[in-house]
Parts: structure tokens; C-alpha cells; sequence
């Protein structure tokens, strides 16, 4: 079987991973897939700096010319933002790419049309990895509770977040030195702004919402407030009423069933729930659904290795899709309903 070339838009802390399990997990994944993978092209910005692992001759700052070479089976797309990744998404389906995304800030802008142009080309877009680092949630709630109907899906979806509530709840660290270090472990945004003032889980409650409801939800209708007003303070009275702080999205369906709600904001835990639990860079995300009850998942949500565990599941889904001539899930499904950011459920939590 000819190998099938993977083009590689980014080389950072994800990107970086990715090319490394590509190479070091190689036999499993042929195996796995049914045929080689071969990486074809990295494009980065600074074409000079030393990757370890990579082939020098592989590294070119032209994206555009690696998607557009025509032969390129997958184009996984790490680099962030919304342009050029979402000109070099759009071209790589023209072209003759799937796509595999970690972008929850394209996604949750553009998501429907990004669907559009793959579907217009027979294509597939797959972003597991854009939600929740390593822990698998894009594909569980698009077909394993595919049959259920999804109430609820409300946790921790931000890993910076958590990670600098947690330190500053447990060690009483600073906020400011508690970024730097989930910076430094490669957790958060190239602007963590977007971590902090809650749009990065604001994007992931958008992309959660529109897939467990079946409608389309974007960043501009969830309600968002960060995590930057809490203070030691807080924290000290939270303690006195058994409970922690935490960063929540909560994505609900009305009672109606005619509208959707999406939320993202600071939240007292109590102590003995699950979530106040919740340490570090991890996540945690609870489904509720008419016929499952409630499901909870749970693991490491930013990184660059868990995060390439979340591309590499979806690089070998699009492969096997390649070979078969298939394509996955796509929007076709997808109903109107009403967004309103607020609404009048109450949570529980
Ligand atoms: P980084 O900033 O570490 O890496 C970005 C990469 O993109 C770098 O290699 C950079 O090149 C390259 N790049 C930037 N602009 C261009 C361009 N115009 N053309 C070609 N290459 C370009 O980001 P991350 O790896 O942390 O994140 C990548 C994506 O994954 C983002 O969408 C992020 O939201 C998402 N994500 C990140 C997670 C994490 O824990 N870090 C977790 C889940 C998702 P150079 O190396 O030369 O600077
Ligand atoms: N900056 C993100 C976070 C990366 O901290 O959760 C994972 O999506």
C-alpha cells in the first residue's frame, strides 16, 4: 500500500509532539492504519530553529505551497489563530486534504463553514485534540451518545486556568508566577489573555455545545467571564464554606428543548464534588443524557504530549477513512436552535 503523506502546519509545543510520536510510534501506527505514514512537509515561522528529530530537508516557511502540492493525504494543523490557518484549511480540502485541527479559536469562529468546504470536497475535518487536551469527548459525544439525547455537559475544559486556581489555592502562589509556570510547561495560548479572560473554555463550550445539541454555537454566544478577579481572598472564604474556585463551562439545553444555553465563568465547588479535585493542567467534563445518566471524563487537558495523543486518534481515524474511501461525522445533522447566553436554567453546582 503506498504511504500516506501527512503535511504538518506547525512544529510548537503540539507540533512538535506530534512529528515525534509520528516517528517513534511509526510500525504501530502503519500497522493500525493499514498502510506507512510518511511526514511530507513541516511548515513553521522561523525556518533556523533547531527541531530535534526532523528532518531539515522537511522544514519550509511556504504552508501555502505544502498544501498546495497536491499529493498530500492529511494536513494537520497546529499552527492557531484564525488566518492563515483557516485559508490553509479551506485550501488543503481544495487540494485534496483532510484536515486534523487542535484550533478551538478557528473552530468556534468558523466551524460551520470550515464543515461546509470539507463536505463541498468529500473531505474530513477532525479536531478531538481542540477540546480537553488528551481526553476523548469531540468523538464520544458526536457518536458513541450519538443514539442519546445530551442535557448537560458541564466541567473543566482550560488547563492554565486550573492549573493557576489550583496553585494558587494549594500553595497560595501568586497569580502571575502561577502563569509563568503553566506557561513555561507549554499549557497555555501564545496569549494566554485568551486562557485567562475565559475565551479559550468560552471556544471549547461553543464547539461542546454545538455537538452535543446538534445546532451551531459560536465564541459570541456564550457568556464568558475569566478567572482574573479571583484573589487569595476568595479563595480563604470559599475554604470557610467547604468549598474551592474553579473556571466552569456549563452547556445546557432548556427544558423547552428549543434553546441552548453556554456559559463560562468562575464557580464554587463544593469540596467533596469531583471537581474540586481537579488538579493542575487536568480536566474534567460531566455529560448528562436521557438514557445514560451521567458520564464523567477526566484526564490531562493541555501539553503537547496529551494534546498529540488527541491529534495522533484522529490522524490515524482520517487515514483509515482515506483508505476506505469513507468520510466521518459531518454538520448535515445539524438543526437551529436558539442560543441565548444565559438563559434561565439554573445550575446545580
Ligand atoms: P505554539 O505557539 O507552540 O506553536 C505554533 C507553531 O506554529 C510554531 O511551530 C510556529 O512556528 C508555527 N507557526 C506560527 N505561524 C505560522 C505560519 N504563519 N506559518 C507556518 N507556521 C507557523 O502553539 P501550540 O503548539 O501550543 O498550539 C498549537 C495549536 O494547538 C493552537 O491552535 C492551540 O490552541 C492548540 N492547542 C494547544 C494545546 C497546548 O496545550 N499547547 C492544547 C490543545 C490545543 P515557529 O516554531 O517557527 O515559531
Ligand atoms: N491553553 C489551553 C489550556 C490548551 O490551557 O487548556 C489546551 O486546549
Amino acid at each position: 500500500t503506498r504511504p500516506l503523506k501527512v503535511a504538518l502546519l506547525g512544529c510548537g509545543v503540539v507540533g512538535s509532539e506530534v512529528a515525534r510520536i509520528m516517528t517513534t510510534h511509526a510500525d504501530d501506527l502503519a500497522a493500525r492504519i493499514g498502510a506507512p505514514v510518511e511526514l511530507a512537509g513541516v511548515a513553521v515561522r522561523r525556518p533556523s530553529k533547531v527541531r530535534e528529530g526532523i528532518d531539515p530537508s522537511l522544514i519550509t516557511t511556504d504552508a501555502t505551497a505544502l498544501v498546495k502540492r497536491g499529493d498530500i493525504d492529511v494536513v494537520v494543523e497546529v499552527i492557531g489563530g484564525i488566518e492563515p490557518a483557516r485559508t490553509l484549511i479551506t485550501t488543503a480540502f481544495e487540494y485534496g486534504a483532510s484536515v486534523v485541527s487542535a484550533n478551538k479559536a478557528l473552530l468556534a469562529q468558523d466551524g460551520a463553514a470550515l464543515h461546509a468546504a470539507a463536505e463541498a470536497n468529500d473531505k474530513d475535518l477532525y479536531y478531538e485534540a481542540a477540546v480537553a487536551g488528551a481526553i476523548p469527548l469531540i468523538r464520544p459525544l458526536r457518536e458513541s451518545l450519538a443514539g442519546d439525547k445530551v442535557n448537560r455537559v458541564l466541567g473543566i475544559v482550560n488547563g492554565t486556568t486550573n492549573f493557576i486556581l489550583d496553585k494558587m489555592d494549594s500553595t497560595g502562589a501568586g497569580y502571575q508566577e502561577a502563569l509563568d509556570e503553566a506557561t513555561a510547561l507549554g499549557y497555555a495560548e501564545a496569549d494566554p489573555t485568551a486562557d485567562i479572560e475565559g475565551f479559550d473554555a468560552a471556544a471549547k463550550a461553543a464547539i461542546l455545545a454545538g455537538i452535543a445539541f446538534h445546532t451551531r454555537v459560536r465564541l459570541d454566544d456564550v457568556y464568558r467571564e475569566g478567572m482574573t478577579e479571583v484573589t487569595a481572598a476568595d479563595f480563604a472564604s470559599a475554604k470557610n464554606m467547604g468549598c474551592t474556585i474553579k473556571l466552569l463551562a456549563i452547556c445546557e439545553r432548556a427544558e423547552d428543548g428549543a434553546s441552548v444555553t453556554a456559559r463560562v465563568h468562575p464557580a464554587m465547588i463544593p469540596l467533596t464534588h469531583p471537581l474540586a479535585s481537579v488538579r493542575g493542567a487536568y480536566n474534567a467534563v460531566f455529560v448528562e443524557s436521557d438514557a445514560s445518566g451521567q458520564l464523567m471524563f477526566y484526564g490531562p487537558g493541555a501539553g503537547g504530549s496529551p494534546t498529540a495523543s488527541a491529534v495522533l486518534g484522529d490522524l490515524v481515524a482520517v487515514c483509515r477513512n482515506r483508505l476506505s474511501g469513507a468520510t466521518g461525522p459531518g454538520e448535515s445533522a445539524y438543526a437551529a436552535l436558539t442560543v441565548s447566553p444565559m438563559g434561565d436554567v439554573v445550575t446545580r453546582y
